[in-house]
């Protein structure tokens, strides 16, 4: 936060690697996915600002939804002995190895 003109949306944009700093250094971790969301693209969008950046999210959102899915088939199933319910169990544990390379 900070008055007009004050330097956010560059200090937003250094941190980007958008513009460059005149001193000083940025330094994030490599595993770092830094967006940057210009201040003045969202005029002809009907979104909020929220739901704008959260389309950066996308893919991250649809596997929380389907890993969210799946942990509720395997809590409130109870055909522990099936295929099926063994086959949740693999796609649960194929979503966690995806998701963590
Ligand atoms: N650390 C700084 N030192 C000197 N000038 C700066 C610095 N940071 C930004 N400026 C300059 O100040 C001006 C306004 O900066 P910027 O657009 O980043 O402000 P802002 O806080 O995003 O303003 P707004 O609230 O209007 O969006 C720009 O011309 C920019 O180059
Ligand atoms: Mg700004």
């Amino acid at each position: 936060m900070g008055k007009n003109g004050a330097g956010k949306s560059t200090m937003m944009k250094i941190v980007a690697g958008v513009q460059k700093a005149t001193s000083g250094n940025v330094s994030a971790n490599k595993e770092a996915v830094i967006a940057y969301l210009p201040q003045h693209l969202l005029t002809e969008d009907d979104c909020t600002v929220f739901e704008e950046a959260a389309k950066a999210f996308k893919l991250v959102f649809e596997i929380k939804n389907e890993m969210e899915r799946l942990n509720n088939e395997l809590s409130t199933r109870t055909d522990y002995e099936s295929e099926a319910y063994m086959k949740i169990i693999e796609e649960y544990r194929n979503w966690v190895r995806n998701f963590m390379h």
